[in-house]
């Protein structure tokens, strides 16, 4: 298969920005300019356990989006995580397109770059490597990057490390829901709950005033678990406007974003979150999303617990295999 990837065409040294990639006018960063002074909620998990669960509640509704600090995983961990990725998007073209995936034939692991379906469909400045990392049963190793050699065990130890910042927040929600600290855990699917890896690499991009890096979406996850490099770009929705997420001062932080399984299961007290990203003229940004869903079988609603007469459920109950396929379908939920 024969795609194009942005990080080839980003070498070539382009001064103007291929069609595909200019976002209609009103898109445009330059058109929709976040709001200064406003700053996100940052939450440090060594407070008072009370404290942190009002903490977690406000962000949570408010926002749809926090910065965890004092959250236990090593900043050595998160910097090998971060070599290790860097290091596969540098190996030669054709090392990379041995792991291409193939979206359209169902094959979504793998080396990925978004790719127009039609002459007016825009595209993301953006390629990426996405792998199933948890549970063991939906691992594919085989699809995992096999250099740098260090990149398994690297990984995996970062699975372990965002399973138990999951198994922590799960809680944390869960008990500013009201709700047993196991609730919300055991709706996610239990020990069947899946970590999904999503390396982004956003190369310098020509013109970044006119492109987006990932145009507007909410994570359909549960949580989506983000370490980037120290290159800006994340911006959030919030009442009528963007915000850029300034994690420059917070450097180790975690970024937590809700997710539409969560927005479902809190019966729409939690928010999940619109967001995007900006490129970057000079600069390469990376991240790296863990997405925390369900299982494909799990069935998701308005946890029951939530509801009586004076709050009826907001969504409908489905599976997340169904969630799924009309998300990617853009059919109603
Ligand atoms: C995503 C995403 C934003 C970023 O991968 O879903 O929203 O900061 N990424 O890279
Ligand atoms: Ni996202």
């Amino acid at each position: 298969m024969d795609v194009e990837r942005v990080q080839t065409l980003a070498l070539r040294g382009l001064n103007e920005l291929p069609a595909k990639f200019i976002r209609p006018t009103h898109e445009q960063p330059e058109n929709s300019k976040a709001l200064e002074g406003l700053t996100v909620p940052v939450i440090s998990l060594a407070k008072r356990h009370d404290i942190v669960v009002k903490e977690v509640a406000e962000a949570a509704s408010e926002w749809g989006f926090f910065l965890i600090t004092d959250h236990g995983i090593p900043a050595s961990l998160i910097e090998q995580l971060q070599k290790v990725g860097k290091e596969f998007f540098t190996l030669p073209q054709e090392k990379k397109e041995a792991y291409a995936n193939d979206p359209a034939n169902g094959k979504f692991d793998g080396y990925g770059t978004k790719m127009t379906k039609n002459l007016d469909e825009k595209v993301e400045w953006i390629d990426y490597f996405f792998h199933i990392t948890a549970p063991p049963s939906k691992v594919n190793y085989e699809i995992w990057p096999k250099n740098p050699p260090s990149y398994r065990e690297v990984n995996e130890e970062y699975s372990r490390a965002m399973l138990r910042v999951t198994d922590k927040l799960l809680e944390l929600l869960s008990e500013s829901l009201g709700l047993d600290k196991k609730v919300l855990k055991s709706h996610v699917g239990g020990d069947e709950i899946e970590l999904e890896m999503k390396i982004n690499m956003y190369p310098p991009c020509p013109q970044p005033q006119l492109a987006l890096g990932v145009e507007p979406h909410t994570d359909m996850s549960a949580l989506t678990l983000l370490v980037s490099n120290d290159v800006p770009g994340l911006q959030l929705w919030k009442d009528g406007n963007w915000v850029s997420v300034n994690y420059l001062t917070k450097a180790g932080a975690i970024f937590v974003h809700i997710g539409d399984q969560m927005e479902v299961l809190s019966n729409g007290k939690y928010k999940s979150v619109l967001h995007r990203s900006l490129v970057n003229k000079e600069r390469l940004r990376m991240s790296w999303a863990v997405f925390v869903a369900p299982p494909h079988e799990a069935v998701i609603g308005p946890l029951p617990e939530l509801l009586d007469e004076q709050n009826p459920a907001k969504y409908s109950t489905k599976t997340y295999a169904e969630y799924r396929h009309r998300k990617f379908n853009k059919i109603p939920q």
